[in-house]
């Protein structure tokens, strides 16, 4: 099976071989080809050039992109998509006038999720999470991270995690699992920290490693959650399992939770709408990933990632989702990378970049996805007609994609 793009008006995010990320100043930098061709061979891009280069292939299938552009599809590398319910009664609660702070002190919030995940079945868990993935695919994700974190018990935890698992084998998107039983600490151990550290580290860790149910590790580090303290106690037997730290950090307040991330050689620190110089300082000369979520933000006011200062500082940027039910109850990455343009002030370019090459990057992925570049899988957006890809995040809120390409399968 061969599909032949021809004609495309701009070929985005053109890269070479060991390309795995972009920072600073060369963020500013989006490599493209105009009036392009890109070929693709079952699962993988095999050709792309100038129309005048295209050779005389015969592919199986042939699309006319005039007046349209072609992109890798993003990579949305921070998820907790597998969920179950939803928590739309919270959101009219904040409308009137609880915070999200007080909603989780009343039980709701993360527990509230774990509640109804913990009675509901590992069959509907995946019918509905099924769905949402659909639903990302068709808005141009063609790789996710997925978190489980609503479980909080052995059985639930590992009930998340073989969704995820079956999600993986039966998308065709990449799919990457991340470990977060300590993402609230149970009601059962309300008082009982270290007992809850203790199951974390005892029962679900060496449980999830035999099971091979998880790629990466994650502790929410946030006052009223888990402290530096218990972060690091997490880590720490993290890492004898080879589970690399992905981590939730400076939502709401910052205190050290980056410096420690980096001392334990995380691949991405997320969040960051809190971010002090000492943070940007730890980040400096790291592998550790930024990663900024501004649907987050956005759905519960409070304050974007200083992304500006992070990519002025020198330093790289990825911008995922947080699909959830309680702060980002949306997957769409298009508005995303709207959202960066217009709230953090990133470039188009900018923003492009975050979206793809180092949302990939910060999954662990870059070496396959996010960039077109010979051999990386074929997971493509096709615009509709469209003026310029500065129009896409510039016209927020509009579905600007008329095909998407994931694993070389027309959607
Ligand atoms: O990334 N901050 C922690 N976890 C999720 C939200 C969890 C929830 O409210 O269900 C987040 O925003
Ligand atoms: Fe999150």
């Amino acid at each position: 099976m061969s599909i032949l793009i021809k004609n495309i008006k701009e070929l985005l995010q053109i890269r070479d071989h060991g390309i795995l990320k972009v920072e600073g100043h060369d963020m500013k930098t989006l490599p493209t080809i105009k009036n392009a061709y890109l070929l693709i061979e079952d699962d993988t891009i095999v050709d792309f050039g100038k129309m005048e280069d295209c050779h005389n292939y015969n592919p199986s299938e042939t699309i006319d992109a005039k007046g349209k552009i072609v992109l890798p599809a993003w990579c949305d590398s921070h998820t907790h998509i597998v969920y179950a319910g939803n928590r739309e009664q919270e959101f009219v609660d904040r409308i009137n006038g609880l915070s999200y702070e007080e909603i989780a002190n009343r039980g709701g919030g993360i527990l509230n999720s774990a509640e109804v995940l913990q009675n509901t079945s590992e069959e509907t868990l995946y019918q509905q999470s099924a769905k949402r993935v659909e639903q990302v695919m068709q808005l141009g994700t063609g790789a996710l991270e997925i978190k489980s974190g609503y479980g909080l018990s052995i059985d639930a935890e590992l009930k998340m995690l073989r969704v995820i698992k079956r999600i993986k084998k039966n998308f065709p998107i990449k799919i990457k699992a991340t470990f977060l039983g300590a993402h609230a600490l149970p009601k059962e151990y309300k008082n009982d920290k270290q007992g809850y550290l203790d199951l974390i580290i005892n029962e679900m860790l060496p449980q999830i490693a035999k099971e091979n149910l998880a790629n990466y590790v994650d502790v929410f580090c946030e006052k009223g959650y888990f402290s530096l303290e218990d972060t690091e106690k997490i880590l720490a037997a993290s890492k004898a399992f080879h589970l690399q730290p992905k981590i939730h950090v400076n939502q709401f307040n910052a205190f050290g939770g980056v410096a420690l991330a980096v001392k334990y050689k995380a691949l991405s620190v997320d969040h960051l709408e809190e971010l002090n110089q000492e943070d940007i300082d730890a980040l400096k000369g790291s592998n550790t990933m930024p990663v900024a979520l501004p649907s987050c933000s956005y759905f519960l006011s409070i304050p974007y990632t200083p992304g500006r200062r992070i990519i002025d500082a020198g330093l790289p940027l990825a911008l995922a989702t947080d699909y959830n039910p309680g702060s980002t109850p949306s997957g769409n990455m298009n508005f995303v990378v709207s959202t960066a343009c217009i709230k953090m002030k990133l470039t188009p370019e900018e923003a492009i970049n975050a979206a793809t090459i180092n949302g990939a990057y910060a999954m662990g992925i870059s070496n396959v996805c996010g960039s077109i570049t010979k051999g990386k899988k074929a997971n493509i957006i096709i615009t509709k007609e469209v003026p310029s890809y500065s129009f896409l995040p510039y016209a927020f809120g509009e579905n600007h994609i008329e095909q998407v390409i994931i694993n070389g399968l027309c959607l």
